[in-house]
Parts: structure tokens; sequence; C-alpha cells
């Protein structure tokens, strides 16, 4: 791997786009290997990911302009896609994924960290989606996920005006669960992601997925998904388990690690 670094701690991981002289921006190799980093991790180990970007000053500036430059309609086309692609993937990752944003978090960048399940950022970031002042739309997911996490008016003007906000807008309009300092960041992505992977793994699973596929559903169907996956979990060891424990009036004993099954 070129560009991504990945880095099994226990029961999480970390993924570091590590592009820093073009500021981590996205270009096709980029994208290939995260793809590919992704289809490796060892999901029996690995409960929670960390996506981040390697340096102080940036996450991901946007997708390569440089390689953008020149593509035909039909090549900008099939970038989209092969963005969207490795995004959705992120996004129907079986597990959570968080994204430790440590600074510049534009178009493709901000795109990525919306694939994510939870965005944490530092005092330094800067989101935005610069899009129509390069003359194109938000190509990642960008005119999609922003407005279902901030709202059509809010997400309308930020990719019309393509106008960046700093941490505490995006904190404010709920783009970001925190802010941190950047010294602080990614011990708080890592206390969450380990805090994520002590729960028992298969309702971690489950919960990620009723909540997806139910967004995109009505409500009688959604109620529906819930169901099916709330009842999945019966039966697992883990809810075997977890139920025994509660039950137990014991004080003494020390709550053992879900085993995934
Ligand atoms: N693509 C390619 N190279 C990029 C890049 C990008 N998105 N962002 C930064 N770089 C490169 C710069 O060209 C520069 O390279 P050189 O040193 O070889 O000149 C290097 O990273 C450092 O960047 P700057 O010198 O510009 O750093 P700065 O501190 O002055 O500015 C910045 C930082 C404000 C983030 C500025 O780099 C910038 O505006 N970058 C582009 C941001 C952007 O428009 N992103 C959206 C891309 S379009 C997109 O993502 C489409 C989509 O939805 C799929």
């Amino acid at each position: 791997m070129e560009f991504i670094v990945y880095e099994q701690k226990g029961a999480y991981g970390i993924i570091t786009i590590s592009r820093e002289k073009a500021l981590n921006a996205l270009n096709s190799s980029v994208l290939d290997e995260l793809s590919a980093t992704l289809d490796a991790v060892n999901l029996d180990e690995v409960r929670c990911l960390i996506l981040t970007g390697a340096g102080q000053k940036s996450f991901v500036a946007g997708a390569d302009i440089g390689e953008m430059s020149t593509l035909t309609k039909a090549e900008g086309e099939a970038f989209g896609k092969k963005g969207n692609d490795v995004f959705r993937k992120l996004e129907t990752f079986p597990i959570p994924v968080i994204a430790a944003v440590n600074g510049f978090a534009l178009g493709g960048g901000c795109e990525i960290s919306m694939s994510c399940d939870i965005r944490i950022c530092s005092d330094n970031a800067v989101f935005g989606q610069p899009e129509v002042g390069l003359g194109i739309t938000p190509g990642f997911g960008g005119t999609q996920r922003l407005a279902r996490l901030v709202g059509a008016g809010m997400a309308k003007q930020m990719i019309y005006t393509a106008r960046n906000i700093k941490a505490d807008e995006a904190l404010r309009i709920g783009l970001v669960n925190a802010v941190y300092t950047q010294e602080e960041l990614m011990g708080a992505a890592e206390k969450m992601a380990a805090g994520i992977a002590k729960n028992a793994p298969i309702a971690v699973r489950n919960c990620k997925k009723a909540i997806n596929e139910g967004l995109d559903a009505d409500m009688d169907a959604a109620i529906v998904i819930e169901e099916k996956l709330f009842g999945d979990c019966f039966e697992t060891e883990d809810q075997r388990y977890g139920m025994a424990f509660f039950l137990d009036k014991n004080k003494e004993k020390v709550k053992e690690p879900f085993k995934n099954c």
C-alpha cells in the first residue's frame, strides 16, 4: 500500500489516508487501496474502525483535482462511480466506522466523512463542498448524504455557495458529534472505538444495519427491519451471557468480554 496505513489495535482498527503532500486528496489509487484495505479487515477480531488523515493539517482535501481536470463526461461519471462504490462499502461496512476529522474535509473529504457512522473532529477542521466553484457537482455522495445529515436547506446553502465552515459551525448544524483539540482527537476516537468494541458485536452490527436500512424505508417497513434484527440477536451466546450477567445478583462478578457468537 502506498497511500493507506492500516493498524489493528486489539478489537479496533485505524485506517489512515496517507498522501500528505497532496493533503490526502483522493486519486484513483487511494480509492483502490482504501477498498482493498476494507476487504482485508479481520472481522473476526475487529469490531470498530477509525478513519483519519495523515498529518496535522488535513483529513482529506477532496477528490484529486489534477486527475479530474482532463476527464471526459464518461470518465467523470466512472470516477464518480468509483468513489461512490468505495464510500458505499464504507457506509455499509458491517462494523461501525468513526471519522476522526483532523483538518480539511473538503469535497470528497467531507463526503467520505459522511459515509462513516460517526464524525468527530479537531478544532482546526474545515468542512465544505467547494465543487461548484470548480465547475462540477459534489460527486462522491455529497448531494445525497449532506441533505440527509443536516437537512436540505442547510445542505443546499453549503453546496450552492461553496462556503466552507469551521468545526464549531459543523457541530452546531449536526455535521459532527464533538470537537476536540488536535492533541485530543485521536485519543477520543480510540476511546469511543474501544467503548463500541466492548459491546456485544452481533448486536452492534445489527444496530448499524437497522439504522441504515430503516432510514431508507418507510416507518412500517423500518420497524419490521428492526424486529428481524432484534430477533436475530436471540439465542446468540452474547445475548444469553449479557442477560444472565444482568440477572445474576452477585455483585462481585466481573463481566467477561463478549465472544461475537
Ligand atoms: N486535489 C489535488 N491536489 C490537492 C488537492 C486536491 N483536492 N487539495 C490540495 N492539493 C495539493 C495542492 O495542489 C498542493 O500541491 P503542491 O504542493 O504540489 O502545489 C498541496 O496539496 C498543498 O495544498 P495548498 O498549497 O493549496 O495548501 P493550502 O494550505 O494553501 O490550502 C486548501 C489548503 C484550502 C485545502 C487547498 O489546498 C484547497 O482548496 N484544496 C482543494 C479543495 C477542494 O476544492 N476540494 C474539492 C475537490 S473536488 C471533489 O472532491 C469532487 C467530488 O466530490 C468527488
